[in-house]
């Protein structure tokens, strides 16, 4: 098969390195693609939201199957254009990329269709939504932007004052343009995070093992929010039965809404939980796998990704049975120095052979923000490189992935060293 993959980031170098591993692959494209990505796939210099010469290459190029990384080129719709020419693609068309791309109109859904979700109000208006505020007696509040923001629309809140101030960067200085014309305000949640992801053909599900996300840059889930520091799979709290309620409470009644609206969403669906003793509810849905969470998931998969991800795109998942490892996998984000602020690029990256070699066939290093200068690998982006370990049991693959952290060198880099550090604690 011939196939193409649309991204850059850490999450499609886990998808390429898996797809280069399958039998039924005739060539595997990726645009852009990184230098990582560059050994397993050619890489082709369009961007990842240049639909129109996006769709004119894949139909030159015959290609079979197109995996679409990120959300934006799904909510601008990607799939729409490329379906309207026979070409299949895994991801929804712009009708189910909603579900990620405005906030506005997932809160609604999920309070229709009776998903469990936090209390939530909609504002168009910046003094409407700021007298909102008194509601929450001084406490944490979510604001989020109803657009996507990059992964950047989303503040909690710890009072009142950082809340105003959310609200008035997102709606008087339009920090992020039209997305921030509506904002929905949200009850804030204790307890502990989940990342819940399956692959979908619209009616079946194939669900993946539960991972858990480090959004916060600092130790012990301190500081501003990044797109994530790093992951590990399986997550420890999310138990059998509450995989059973996921399945019936969130994704049985999505797909059925999707059904109800002729919706026929072909791709994976990520919903977002925050998990308490008492209960569970979803913050948040994306329509694409989870980044770093891919970059732990998709090591553990023992069968061939190729298959499931062509059948879900294809409309037909059949009896497809996938096969996942015992072993649990960590991924630690090495990020440039002052990210999620600004940062410096283009500083010399050493170490990588050495930190692959490290694992005895255990680690992986998945290129994230690099570009090759001069001949050399330099840092091109915030969140440079994910190097995810597995092994038998969580404390060895800590032991695998740090060791191997520590083999890479260029200057400034910085990473959490206290991933899985709840997982370690169940
Ligand atoms: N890791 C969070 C996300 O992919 O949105």
């Amino acid at each position: 098969m011939r196939v193409l993959i649309v991204g850059s980031g850490g999450r499609e170098h886990a998808l390429a390195w898996k797809l280069a591993q399958s039998p039924g692959l005739e060539k595997l494209y990726c645009a852009p693609g990184n230098p990582g990505i560059s050994r397993v796939a050619e890489c082709v210099d369009i961007a990842a939201d240049d639909i129109a010469n996006l769709k004119k290459w894949a139909l030159q190029e015959k290609i079979e199957l197109t995996i679409v990384g990120p959300e934006a080129p799904l909510v601008l719709g990607l799939t729409d254009h490329f379906q309207a020419d026979g070409l299949k693609v895994f991801g929804p068309d712009s009708r189910g990329a909603r579900l990620e791309g405005s906030k506005v109109w997932a809160k609604e859904k999920m309070k229709q269709w009776g998903i469990p979700s936090p209390a939530f109000a909609v504002f168009d208006n910046f003094d409407r939504a700021r007298s909102h505020l008194s509601r929450f007696y001084g406490g944490p509040v979510v604001i989020k932007a109803d657009g996507l923001a990059a992964g950047k629309g989303v503040t909690v809140a710890s009072g009142p004052s950082e809340a105003e101030q959310a609200l008035y960067d997102i709606m008087i200085e339009q920090k992020f343009g039209e997305a921030g014309n509506r904002v929905v305000i949200e009850n804030c949640l204790s307890g502990e995070e989940v990342s819940v992801l399956a692959v979908t053909d619209g009616k079946k599900l194939a669900f993946l093992p539960s991972s858990q996300d480090h959004k916060a840059i600092g130790e012990g889930d301190k500081g501003p929010n990044t797109g994530g520091m790093g992951a590990y799979s399986p997550a420890p709290i999310y138990s059998g039965e509450l995989a059973r309620r996921t399945e019936e409470q969130v994704f049985r009644p999505l797909l059925k809404g999707f059904n109800d609206l002729g919706i026929d969403f072909r791709g994976v669906i990520y919903a977002g939980l925050m998990v308490s003793k008492e209960e569970f509810n979803v913050l948040e849905f994306n329509v694409r796998f989870g980044d770093p969470e891919a970059q732990a998931l998709i090591p553990r998969m023992q069968s061939d990704l190729l298959p499931l991800l062509a059948a879900a795109a294809a409309g037909d998942l059949g009896g497809l049975q996938v096969e996942w490892k015992n072993d649990p996998a960590v991924c630690v984000v090495m990020a440039s120095k002052g990210y999620p602020g600004s940062y410096e690029k283009g500083i010399l990256i050493e170490g990588i052979e050495q930190a692959e070699q490290s694992g005895a066939g255990k680690v992986a290093v998945f290129h994230a923000g690099t570009a090759v200068k001069n001949e050399c690998l330099v840092t091109a982006g915030g969140r440079v490189l994910g190097v995810t370990a597995w092994d038998s049991d969580l404390p060895g693959a800590l032991d695998r992935v740090y060791y191997a952290c520590d083999q890479i060198k260029f200057e400034g880099a910085y990473f959490r060293r206290d991933i899985a550090h709840r997982a370690l604690q169940h």
